[in-house]
């Protein structure tokens, strides 16, 4: 099979999905061709919803590994496989599990929300788990006079705390993709596209959010686009999404925001795209790399994860 084509590829990966009872996530920032193969495509939350509740004895995950490690602690019994183990998240490699701990020792009596973009360390030392989709409803969920830590990404945070009102402190990491945007890029693009809407991921810096006609998830943004009457958008999240949008309506025009520096091409996710066609059928194949975490980690990770995985069931989300 080696130094074949993708076609022969994605033949031998469903076969092989068949044969070993397999099914692929993947996360809307993979390739077009990558979530064309997969079983579900969906944002953090409903990638975690579908690892949760599924007949399969595999998950081949096609995200980076906060994503793969979060269906293995959901799916524990589950053979969880990740193509590439250096499909990290810079955003969660930011949060290191002593600094965590001191940062919570600093700041005693908050409840700590984590964002999923986190390790499994990190969720071990939280109360709760939250997404892009279910942040502001999360903290919400909670009573009106509880305060609250929240991790790792400071924009999603201030994004949150404007939206709620509540007493938070902010750890201080962002995600480098989503801190990349230009505004003064995405203004004259504005300029020439007048009735383009601007639609922008939490992630972003305030700046950016604040010129946004709608702000939300991956599925948030997909969303919009798909219920919108508008014809154009300029989308300021990592460009992968792009493809959903123009599966749904292929005749709007979708265009992608650009980064401050227009010669780096880093509104794409480098982790995210480490993931190709030839390294999923690899990966199947050997069912290798595989996602292990020990069981105690798994249990004290799985307690805020289902907080949050309740939570969004209750909410309708
Ligand atoms: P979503 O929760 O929108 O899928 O975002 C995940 C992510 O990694 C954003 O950078
Ligand atoms: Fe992490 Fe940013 Fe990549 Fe999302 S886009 S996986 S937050 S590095």
């Amino acid at each position: 099979m080696e130094g074949k084509n993708n076609t022969d590829y994605v033949s031998e990966i469903k076969r092989m999905k068949t044969e070993k009872n397999a099914i692929i996530l993947a996360h809307y920032y993979q390739s077009g061709d990558i979530q064309d193969i997969a079983d579900f495509t969906g944002d953090s939350l409903a990638l975690s919803q579908k690892a949760a509740s599924n007949d399969a004895e595999i998950i081949l995950f096609a995200g980076v590994k906060f994503m793969a490690e979060t269906a293995k602690i959901l799916a524990p019994e589950k053979k969880v496989l990740l193509p590439d183990l250096d499909a990290v998240c810079s955003l969660a490699d930011s949060c290191k599990p002593a600094d965590f701990k001191r940062f919570i020792d600093e700041n005693p009596g908050r409840t700590v929300v984590s964002y999923v973009n986190t390790n499994v360390e990190i969720k071990a030392l939280s109360d709760i788990i939250c997404t892009s989709s279910n942040a502001v409803q999360i903290i919400n969920s909670l009573s009106r006079d509880e305060k609250v830590l929240f991790a790792p990404d400071r924009n999603l945070g201030n994004y949150v705390l404007n939206e709620t009102g509540r007493d938070m402190v902010i750890w201080n990491g962002t995600c480098h993709v989503h801190e990349e945007f230009s505004l003064e890029a995405i203004l004259n693009l504005k300029k020439q596209n007048p009735d383009a809407k601007i639609i922008v991921h939490p992630e972003c810096e305030l700046p950016v959010r604040m010129v946004a006609d709608y702000i939300g998830s991956t599925s948030g943004l997909l969303q919009f686009t798909k219920k919108d009457p508008g014809k154009s958008y300029i989308i300021a999240t990592e460009p992968g999404i792009i493809h959903q949008m123009k599966k749904a309506n292929p005749d709007k025009k979708y265009i992608p925001a650009p980064p401050k520096d227009s010669t780096c091409g880093c509104s794409e996710c480098n982790f995210m795209k480490l993931i190709t066609i030839e390294k999923i059928y690899k990966c199947l194949r050997d069912e290798k790399p595989e996602i292990f975490i020990d069981a105690k980690m798994i249990s004290d990770a799985q307690k805020p994860i289902k907080r949050m995985m309740e939570i969004s069931k209750k909410l309708g989300l």
